[in-house]
């Protein structure tokens, strides 16, 4: 449902950024001196061979995605997977940026796609949470229900990308297709806040996720080894456990440099550096998303109909026969 509704808020951003273009004095040729041209929001030449790969790398993790939800079920991570397919249209913009630097609808689309996809990568990690509780029956270890965790922090990443929205609508194609220093300050401000909460509610996610592992290790035990005599290795659920948390290492690692590159202005150090986009951005998000190709959820939650080795003889399988 969330997903559906972030996808309508994409449909339609696009159409009103396009009715907002700016006016301005351009260098002659945009190939010159990207840094020094006033149009060139991103003050580098977007470099096709990294976009290529992006694409390609990011496409291939889509795909395994939607073979994984049909294999194996857990079509709720799908807000993930449709994330990475939005993802990649921001990259596609970027081809169009090469050819045409000076084009700030192209910025514009290509900027809200890169930076608003994550909020459906964060709300597919929300759900999971919830899923692996419940599958666990450990919700006990979750300081809010897991029926509510999703649903809380679904809200709050809602909330945050409509502030993203908002400012982007208000102030932020203004301030990009504005020289005037204060329009362009006000709009990085409001779209930083936006940004900050996001980062915020993530760590203290995080924080929860990290907390509930510890207390399932601490006082579960018969929850924590599971699986021990099941299957194989990679069938334990705290390989999936170990996934989730590289994922949102990951998401942690770009909602911190996106923070700190829009507290230096849509035109900082950091926003005009394609080194820094690849490798704190690109990079990170997609440890984020692929660490679920291997590990992909559905393996791991909700199967119980999957009867454990018969030769399993511990002491908490009289309770597993009790309930
Ligand atoms: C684009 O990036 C690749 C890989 O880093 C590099 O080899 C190539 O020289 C770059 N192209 C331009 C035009 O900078």
């Amino acid at each position: 449902m969330s997903a559906l509704f972030t996808l309508a808020l994409f449909a339609l951003y696009p159409a009103r950024v396009f009715a907002k273009f700016g006016q301005q004095i351009c260098s002659a040729n945009p190939f010159l001196d990207p840094k020094h041209d006033p149009c060139n929001a991103l003050e580098y030449i977007a470099n096709n061979t990294l976009t290529a790969t992006t694409v390609g790398m990011y496409l291939a993790v889509g795909f395994c995605h939607i073979f994984s939800s049909f294999k194996w079920g857990a079509k709720w991570m799908s807000s993930m997977t449709i994330g990475i397919f939005t993802y990649v249209i921001g990259f596609i913009f970027r081809f169009v940026l090469h050819n045409h630097p000076d084009s700030k609808g192209a910025y514009i689309v290509e900027y809200l796609f890169i930076v608003l996809s994550p909020c459906a990568f964060i709300a597919a990690e929300y759900v999971l949470l919830g899923r692996l509780a419940l599958d666990l029956n450990a919700a006990q270890h979750l300081r809010i229900s897991p029926r509510r965790v999703t649903p809380f922090f679904v809200a709050s990443d809602v909330t945050t990308f409509l502030i993203q929205q908002r400012v982007k609508a208000a102030g932020g194609s203004i301030s990009i297709s504005s020289n005037d220093v204060k329009t362009n300050k006000l709009g990085s401000n409001i779209f930083l806040a936006g940004l900050a909460l996001q980062l915020l509610s993530f760590a203290l996610f995080t924080c929860m996720y990290i907390r509930f592992l510890y207390l399932v290790h601490r006082h579960s035990p018969e929850v924590w080894t599971r699986d021990r005599n099941s299957r194989l290795w990679y069938s334990d659920w705290r390989v999936l456990a170990c996934a989730f948390l590289v994922s949102c290492a990951g998401i942690l690692v770009r909602s911190v440099f996106r923070v700190i590159e829009l507290s230096q202005g849509f035109k900082g150090p950091l926003a005009t550096s394609e080194g820094a986009f690849y490798g704190l951005d690109t990079l990170p998000l997609f440890v984020a998303v692929s660490a679920y190709v291997p590990f992909w959820p559905g393996r791991f939650i909700g199967r119980q109909d999957v009867s454990p080795a018969p030769h399993a003889s511990h002491s908490d399988d009289s309770e597993k026969v009790s309930t």
